[in-house]
């Protein structure tokens, strides 16, 4: 499985979510996905750390021991250790290029692990699940958010199409089949909030400032062709979002006192 995030895709989805971000809402998100969540002084796992706004804000202002970014492509994590090295953070921060597969860390190894908009790109979640409860301590937490299907129709499959024609390999469930393979794979205390209204608010945001502030910048990074790409990128994610195609939902689930199920 690739995941082909090119150097543009990289520039223009940083420029619309945010710096060190590949998802919407940025530091605050972050802040809200973990309110409640006593993160400070533990060990964190970012999976699928992206640009690293994540691992960042975890130890700068969540105060987290340690967090270990992971990401299998090294484009996004030398942007990362970029942004890490701008906060001076570097101490309390590690990232790490992995091949997909199984993480390259010991048994109960994790306090906590963050997984946002990163499931959507596995074609198999069991796998992904199961090693992210093997290196959570017991009582560990896996707390995240990410892309659900709501439907098989018309904005979904726009969505979905168009994802795949841009190279990004996206595999969507619902909710039923993510929370039934967190179970599968042992989790217990397993729980949604629906988040689509507001992350549709937020793409809605996002096409507007396409349309205006951002478009400038963004012709100079993609051209024209590009440009208009981009903006129905944009739109139809909006639509998926505002039209019941595609929600998002953060999660939370934990690891019980006890060894893997399977
Ligand atoms: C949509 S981005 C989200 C990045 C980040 N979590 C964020 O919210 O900004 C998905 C990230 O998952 C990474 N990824 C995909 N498959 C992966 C795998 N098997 N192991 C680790 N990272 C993976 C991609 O390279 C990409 O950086």
């Amino acid at each position: 499985m690739t995941n082909n995030y090119d150097k543009s895709n990289i520039a223009t989805m940083e420029m619309i979510y945010g710096e060190g971000y590949l998802s919407a809402g940025g530091d605050r998100e972050i802040a809200k996905l973990f309110s409640g969540v006593d993160v400070a002084g533990k060990s964190v796992l970012d999976v699928g750390c992206g640009l690293g706004g994540a691992a960042v804000t975890l130890a700068r202002d969540l105060d987290a021991g340690h967090v270990h970014g992971i990401d299998i492509d090294q484009g996004v994590l030398s942007r990362a250790e970029e942004l890490v090295s701008k906060n001076n953070i570097g101490d309390r921060v590690t990232l790490c290029h992995v091949p997909p597969g199984p993480f390259p860390f010991p048994d109960e190894h994790f306090d906590l692990v963050h997984l946002t908009a990163v499931a959507c790109h596995f074609d198999e979640l069991a796998p992904l699940f199961g090693d992210i409860y093997r290196v959570l301590k017991p009582g560990g937490m896996l707390v995240g958010r990410d892309w659900l299907k709501l439907g098989d129709n018309a904005e979904f499959r726009s969505w979905d199409e168009l994802l795949r024609a841009r190279g990004l390999n996206f595999y969507f469930v619902d909710e039923r089949q993510f929370s039934r393979t967190l179970e599968g794979s042992g989790f217990t205390g397993i729980s949604f909030v629906d988040r689509t209204r507001e992350i549709a608010g937020l793409a809605m945001q996002s096409v507007q400032a396409v349309k205006s502030e951002l478009r400038d910048s963004l012709v100079a990074v993609l051209g024209d062709a590009g440009y208009g790409d981009c903006l129905n990128w944009a739109e139809i994610r909006a639509q998926a979002l505002t039209r019941g195609g595609i929600g998002q939902s953060q999660f939370s689930a934990i690891r019980q006192n006890g060894a893997p199920t399977r």
